[in-house]
């Protein structure tokens, strides 16, 4: 397409968005969180026809995400600095890099990657639509071209990436209009497939029927379409009003093919949300859940964790308990990875071993006081033993929390010693850095760099003990979900 086709699309977008706006109801489906309405009021939104030449230019400020901010900082750039070193780590072969072509539509500035050119927040985006091919080529339908929906698809890096790396025959994105209109652009002029945005007066785009379709949350429950062989929904939910993302999860319930899959990646306990306060409020449970995992992007030590979950429509009643669920979403946000593995595999096979269930009992009562003391005696009792090494870190933590900090500085060597994974390894050593600036103990011998892949999370770190920001115990406070 070139450009007076890209303008001659969004006159005929803009006009269309103004007209099917005015039908769309309001719906469960098309509530919008504080955290999204400060984000829309924060940037620019309905591009025009030149603006939209930029719109992927850190200048214009219409995308959110990694390297798209106008105001530059050293905390702005080491999280681009980090994004090659988090997509090295995901042993991505050299022919799917080389096969992955960003579009320059949108004028993104991009820098080589092994051999190939790429902005940060396209790059950004690699590992987990890699996670998805992946969860696809495991779990789901094979030898036929698939139906895909995603549900908050942002400007549709991740929509461009899959057409890139899977054969899709039709793809649907649901979204709310600031961002449907910058994907509803951006995609057919960058896939050249034909195209279609849903307009409920006209029962033929209702079925989805094109290659790309674009429709705003409230036609949701009228469409008419046959089943999706992958749902997916990454960094969205978790944004949304708990209500919102559990009706979005009720629908994919009804609308996945019978082996099809639901690929969640999310957060939860999000501020300014009314959102999921626990991974079974999503009503995951309902589902046949085949893994769960740590989502792999991580752009600043102190952001939240995502539970990354593909998930099959149940034959009965859905194959795991919702508190075990939920102890396993709140051990991932606070950061636990290689702790977790047989707990994971043991609730996802059903099949679960005395000493596994105990853990599982212990913890569901720690993550459901919010008192500090309460969770600390908690760990004190000899049931605590089956948590392994997530006993010793969880004491660490609590103790660095609530000022009784004595034994966790005994602890120090021994507890960064073990297998924590670099996230959960960050954060404790930005804890421990936090508690000893303002003990003024020499706090920059605990950051030093532990390993080269996070140089760029340990200065980030350093940045946030400098500024006494009390980043990693209010991180630690509400994944632990204790009182303040
Ligand atoms: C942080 S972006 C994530 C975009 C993309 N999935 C990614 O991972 O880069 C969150 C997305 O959720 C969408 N969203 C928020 N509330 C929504 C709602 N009620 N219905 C549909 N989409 C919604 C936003 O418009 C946005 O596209």
């Amino acid at each position: 397409m070139n450009f007076r086709d890209i303008n001659a699309l969004m006159a005929q977008r803009q006009r269309a968005f103004l007209d099917v706006s005015a039908l769309a109801g309001e719906t469960v489906y098309g509530n919008v969180s504080t955290l999204w309405k400060d984000m829309f009021a924060s940037r620019s939104n309905f591009l025009s026809a030149e603006n939209f030449n930029f719109f992927r230019h850190p200048s214009s400020a219409a995308v959110i995400g990694v390297g798209s901010q106008k105001d530059r900082n050293e905390t702005t750039v080491l999280e681009e600095q980090v994004v090659p070193t988090v997509v090295d780590a995901h042993d991505i072969p050299d022919d799917v890099i080389a096969k992955i072509a960003e579009p320059l539509v949108g004028s993104p500035p991009v820098e080589p990657y092994r051999g190939n050119l790429f902005s940060s927040v396209f790059l950004h985006n690699v590992p987990p639509v890699w996670r998805v091919v992946q969860a696809v080529k495991q779990f789901g339908p094979t030898g036929r071209p698939l139906r895909v929906c995603e549900i908050g698809a942002g400007f549709g890096a991740g929509a461009l990436l899959l057409h890139q790396l899977l054969d899709i025959e039709s793809y649907t994105i649901i979204d709310l209009p600031e961002n449907l209109y910058m994907s509803s652009i951006f995609l057919p002029t960058a896939l050249g497939r034909s195209h279609n945005l849903v307009d409920p007066r006209d029962r033929e785009t209702l079925k989805c029927g094109a290659q790309l379709n674009f429709t705003l949350p409230s036609f949701t429950d009228a469409l008419d379409v046959r089943p999706f062989d992958l749902v997916w929904n990454r960094a969205s939910m978790g944004e949304m009003p708990g209500g919102t993302a559990a009706a979005y999860i009720a629908w994919i319930k009804t609308h996945l093919a019978p082996d099809g899959i639901f690929h969640f990646a999310n957060r939860f306990n999000v501020p300014r949300t009314n959102g999921a306060m626990r991974l079974s409020d999503f009503g995951l449970q309902h589902f046949d859940i085949r893994a769960i995992t740590p989502m792999v992007r991580f752009a600043r030590p102190t952001n939240q964790i995502h539970s990354e979950i593909v998930a099959m429509p149940a034959r009965g009643s859905g194959n795991i308990r919702p508190d075990y669920l939920d102890v396993i979403g709140d051990l991932t946000a606070c950061g636990f990875d290689p702790q977790t593995v047989a707990f994971r595999e043991a609730a996802v096979s059903g099949n679960l071993p005395a000493d596994v269930t105990s853990a599982f009992d212990v913890l569901a009562a720690i993550f459901n006081t919010s008192s500090l003391q309460h969770k600390y005696d908690l760990l004190q009792n000899p049931q605590s033993q089956s948590l392994g090494d997530i006993k010793p870190v969880l004491l660490t933590i609590l103790e660095l929390l609530g000022g009784a900090e004595g034994p966790a500085l005994v602890r120090k060597d021994e507890v960064l010693s073990l297998n924590l994974g670099y996230k959960l390894e960050i954060r404790l050593r930005g804890l421990y850095a936090e508690i000893e600036a303002k003990k003024l103990l020499p706090w920059r011998q605990t950051l030093q760099p532990f390993a080269s892949q996070s140089a760029q999370h340990t200065r980030m770190a350093e940045i946030l003990v400098e500024q006494s920001n009390p980043a990693f115990s209010t991180r630690f406070m509400r994944d632990l979900r204790v009182a303040s």
